[in-house]
């Protein structure tokens, strides 16, 4: 084995043109979820404070964003809604209001632009729930619990309001057990065997949600989400998770956050490479790296381009993130 001076790596590095050849992971804005909050109730797009180039848009107007997203590139988007604060209740019946900003978005989206974009419709009642946790608190022998089952009823609803104003995907996202085969079972019930399951199957309690909460006005009033959603301090945890989503019906699974679980993500790739495996760069990921730019710390471009292009060198397939639209203008000018 020849070393130094015959073995040169530098030299797979010499220009740009090699070191495309040789580069082992591509990022493409095929590869992106962009995600969507659409609010009842407003007229204009509305900006999202904590994370700065993200609105909130009227249900009449997601086709502008929709339409600019198209020529972009950028293909799939995942919607949230964001109902009346007066129409939340205890058990989130707004969640599968037929009538509800999702399905009507659904449906505008459809209208205009036929088949063309994947819609992904985030499946979890807190932003419809007047407490916002991510299932229907009881009290059970003098203690309050987020009881699961009871939960299952309304998300299979939702999915199916959803399915019926024609989504792609479903994405379950409230981490109760048992909510992919919920959902798989009501839709195949309702007849929309097309109608995909995309689970957030691995997904942690997280401080990077901050954001997005403030966003979707979905934060828990009370409590935290650590007795649904899994413990940052576990990774093996992840393939139990995972074997349980595949097996009730999953089509495509989800690990979340993405940045601070490249290993979760790895690992998880390595066992179920016959799954796709999509990641979730989420709202606290998105904002720390707006904020560091806008103080002029870091290059945005540069930093938002390194960590995707990690995320996917990780095993993630699919992308959720809000730079999506930026992703796909810098790749378009190459760099
Ligand atoms: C709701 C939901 C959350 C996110 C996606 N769906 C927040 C939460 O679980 O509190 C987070 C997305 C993000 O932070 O970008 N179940
Ligand atoms: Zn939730």
């Amino acid at each position: 084995m020849p070393l130094f001076p015959e073995l040169r790596p530098r030299r797979l590095r010499l220009t740009k043109s090699i070191r495309d050849l040789v580069a082992e992971t591509t990022l493409t804005v095929n590869d992106l979820i962009y995600p969507v909050f659409v609010r009842e109730g407003i007229d204009e797009p509305e900006p999202i404070d904590a994370m700065p180039g993200q609105y909130r848009y009227p249900v009449e107007k997601v086709t502008d964003l929709v339409s600019r997203a198209l020529e972009l590139g950028v293909k799939a988007i995942i919607l949230f809604g964001v109902p009346p604060a007066e129409k939340k209740d205890h058990i989130g019946t707004p969640a599968y209001d037929p009538k509800g900003p999702v399905p009507k978005a659904v449906k505008a989206i459809r209208r205009e632009f036929g088949e063309e974009p994947v819609i992904f419709t985030d499946v979890c009642i807190c932003g419809y729930t007047s407490h916002g946790h991510c299932g229907i608190p009881i009290e059970k022998r003098g203690r309050k619990l987020i009881d699961n089952d009871s939960t299952l009823k309304v998300i299979a609803r939702m999915a199916v309001a959803h399915a019926e104003a024609g989504a792609d995907f479903v994405a379950p996202s409230g981490m109760m057990d048992g909510m992919v085969q919920a959902i798989r079972g009501a839709l195949d019930k309702e007849g929309f065997t097309e109608v995909g399951i995309m689970s957030y199957a691995v997904k942690y309690a997280s401080g990077f949600y901050g954001p997005f909460r403030a966003a979707a006005e979905s934060a828990p009033k009370f409590g935290d989400r650590r007795s649904y959603q899994m413990d940052p301090r576990n990774a093996m945890e992840a393939i139990k998770e995972v074997i349980l989503d595949v097996e009730e019906g999953a089509d495509i699974l989800m690990v979340k956050p993405a940045l601070a679980y490249l290993d979760v993500i790895r690992l998880v790739k390595e066992n179920f490479p016959h799954y796709p495996l999509a990641a979730y760069n989420v709202s606290g990921e998105y904002s720390m790296v707006k904020a560091a730019a806008e103080k002029g710390w870091i290059d945005e471009k540069l930093v938002t381009l390194e960590i995707l292009t990690a995320i996917k060198r990780a095993g993630a397939d699919l992308i959720l993130t809000y730079h999506a639209l930026d992703v796909a203008r810098w790749l378009r000018e190459g760099y």
